[in-house]
């Protein structure tokens, strides 16, 4: 298991993206209850759509398995066609969201700005937000890493005070590393995470540094798991197509 402190417990998130009806997500989340053992020694957490959430928190039930959604919007209600807000997923029973993954910023407009607006938001309504940073290849190639991770740090977690803090989680997927077999070291991933870790405590404090959890996705599988999440801030992994099928899945869980 991983070389964290106690306070950080492994979390193995499941991210979905557009997979799952929610008939697909009940019988998966059935199938993986199942392989669950009684003495987990990670906390697990899976994001299906919008679509599927209701399903999905039917079928995990009183098991230890989390359901988070993968997006949320800032306003509480209003002439947003197409938004989901807090209080809704707050009504669902879901404490926990995605926010600012690089397929949002990608193909969604997503900008620091509007994730930090989602920030502020969920966690104004009790979500656990786990906030989704990384590089382009061309900003790693470039020598850009290390000042676009803090930038978007710095800008997606503005006017987040220390007590609200310690809902989050940070997620560091390097883009290029995502959905395209090519994982990160665990050189890299590493020295990423600790700059994450340093930017965490010139934001917050050293306490609120050591305490937040830092998140590795990107290709990774049940192969790759254990050696990325021996590293001493990585805190856990948000994984993409290795956990569409609850067995693969469960393999990482276990790494
Ligand atoms: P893959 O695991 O498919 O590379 O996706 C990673 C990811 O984007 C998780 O949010």
């Amino acid at each position: 298991m991983s070389a964290s402190p106690p306070n950080r417990r492994p979390l193995i998130a499941g991210n979905w993206k557009m997979y799952k009806t929610g008939a697909e997500a009940a019988a998966y989340i059935e199938q993986l209850k199942l392989l669950l053992p009684s003495n987990l020694e990670a906390d697990v957490a899976l994001a299906p759509s919008f679509t599927a959430l209701e399903s999905a928190l039917m079928a995990a039930g009183d098991s230890p398995i989390l359901i988070a959604a993968q997006n949320v919007f800032w306003e509480d209600e209003g002439a947003y066609t197409g938004e989901v807000s807090v209080p809704m997923l707050n009504g669902l029973g879901v404490e926990w969201v995605i926010i600012g993954h690089s397929e949002r910023r990608q193909y969604f407009g997503e900008t620091d700005e509007t994730v930090n607006r989602r920030v502020i938001a969920a966690l104004a309504g009790g979500l656990n937000p786990i906030v989704c940073i990384g590089e382009t290849l061309e900003q790693r190639e470039a020598n850009q890493t290390f000042q676009v991770l803090t930038a978007q740090l710095k800008e997606g977690l503005a006017e987040v005070d220390n007590r609200a803090a310690q809902s989050l989680t940070i997620a560091y997927e390097p883009i290029w590393a995502i959905g395209t077999g090519r994982t990160a070291t665990t050189e890299i991933a590493q020295e990423a995470h600790r700059v994450i870790r340093d930017e965490l405590e010139r934001i917050f404090n050293k306490e609120l540094a050591n305490y937040i959890r830092i998140l590795y996705g990107g290709s990774v599988k049940p192969e790759n798991a254990a050696a990325l999440l021996a590293q001493p801030d990585i805190d856990g992994a948000l994984v993409g197509g290795a956990s569409l099928k609850p067995d693969v899945f469960y393999g990482i869980i276990n790494f």
